[in-house]
């Protein structure tokens, strides 16, 4: 993987003690980045940011990004240029049930920090968008123009901060890059990175547990699908290849006056069964699994066209093949759980 390595004005990194966060922040602070985290560690863990504080220059602020005095404090404190936008609630069937949570934390926490940034004059974001916001998917692969309609709380709130910052971009020129994350995955075993969600809804540290014998069989909902194997597809993308595209980001949002709206997806999409067997072949244990019902509004398919990121930010995932992916996942998860 290639990480430009220009440093620039410090970045300002909401959640950036979190899953994907820290692999950006170690990511970037490797590249010689400095960096600023913020991050409350409702979710996060502080320990996620002592890989980066390591070889980088790297400081840590505990808060709430809906704080808009300690926003302004830390941009005037540490000169901050742009900033990245990962802090959220992700849980989607969470957001169904508990709707006024994710509208104040992924919402209204974000116009709050959004504004501090215009206020103390930092016009340049990269923010953690999802492929939620599309909602059931009328043709594949999806490409940026494909409708967006939400089919639940967590999508909405994502879309509802895409159209805010699209807003901010034509009345302040506040300029954003809304990055539509698929799948995340993978893991940084190599800085002691990867998943750590509780509890964890995702796939593949999923299968990884079943097959390490953890938390019992894994439940497969549908395998009824339209698909090739009947169980659904995903996207899966490695997170050392989103955190590339957010250094991209950062770049182009500095070089080019605009804003920009992308998928960050691999293009190829696994199946359920695919991602057991290669679970499998990785671990050397077979997985055991339960095959129930579908869950409500799961398309069978959800695969990212990506040409946009290819083209606006010459961005090419390097590490998401699906057997990478897994294997850095699984010696992610060997390591914590060793003692
Ligand atoms: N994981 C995925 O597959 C995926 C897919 C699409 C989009 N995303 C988006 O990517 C972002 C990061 O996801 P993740 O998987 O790393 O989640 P995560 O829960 O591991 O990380 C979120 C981080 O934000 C922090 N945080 C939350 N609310 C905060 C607040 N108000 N103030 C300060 N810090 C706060 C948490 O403590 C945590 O460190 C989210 O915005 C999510 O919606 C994730």
């Amino acid at each position: 993987m290639t990480i430009r390595g220009n440093v620039q004005s410090p970045i300002l990194v909401a959640g950036g003690a979190g899953f994907i966060g820290s692999t950006f922040v170690y990511l970037a602070a490797k590249a010689g980045r400095k960096l600023v985290v913020l991050d409350d560690l409702s979710t996060g863990h502080r320990g996620a940011v002592a890989a980066a504080e390591a070889v980088g220059d790297v400081r840590f602020v505990a808060g709430d990004v809906a704080d808009g005095p300690l926003v302004e404090e830390i941009v005037a404190e540490y000169k901050i240029g742009a900033a990245v936008h990962f802090a959220a609630r992700i849980e989607v069937g969470e957001s169904v049930r508990d709707p006024a949570q994710f509208w104040d934390r992924n919402f209204v926490a974000t116009l709050r920090f959004v504004d501090a940034l215009r206020r103390a004059g930092v016009g340049r974001l990269v923010f953690s968008s999802t492929a939620a916001v599309y909602g059931i998917p009328a043709r594949e692969p999806l490409d940026e123009a494909h409708p967006c309609a939400p089919v639940n709380p967590y999508g909405a709130t994502k879309l509802a901060v895409e159209q805010m910052l699209a807003s901010y971009d034509r009345a302040y020129q506040f300029r954003s890059a809304r990055l539509r994350y698929f799948n995340a995955a993978g893991a940084l075993p190599e800085a002691g990175l990867g998943e750590r969600h509780d509890p964890e809804t995702h796939l593949i540290p999923n299968v990884i547990a079943a097959a390490l014998g953890q938390g019992g069989p894994l439940s497969v909902f549908g395998d009824d699908f339209p698909t090739r194997d009947g169980t659904c597809v995903r996207d899966y993308v490695h997170v050392a290849d989103l955190a590339d595209a957010h250094l991209r980001a950062l770049d182009f949002l500095a070089e080019r006056d605009e804003s920009l709206t992308a998928n960050l997806g691999t293009g190829n999409g696994a199946t359920v069964r695919e991602v057991i067997e290669a679970a499998a072949a990785v671990t050397g244990k077979p997985v055991p699994y339960a095959i129930c019902g579908r869950r409500e509004g799961d398309p069978p398919t959800l695969v990212a066209a990506s040409g946009h990121a290819r083209a606006a930010l010459g961005w090419t995932p390097q590490r998401s093949d699906l057997t990478t992916i897994v294997e850095d996942a699984y010696r992610f998860f060997v390591a914590r759980n060793t003692p």
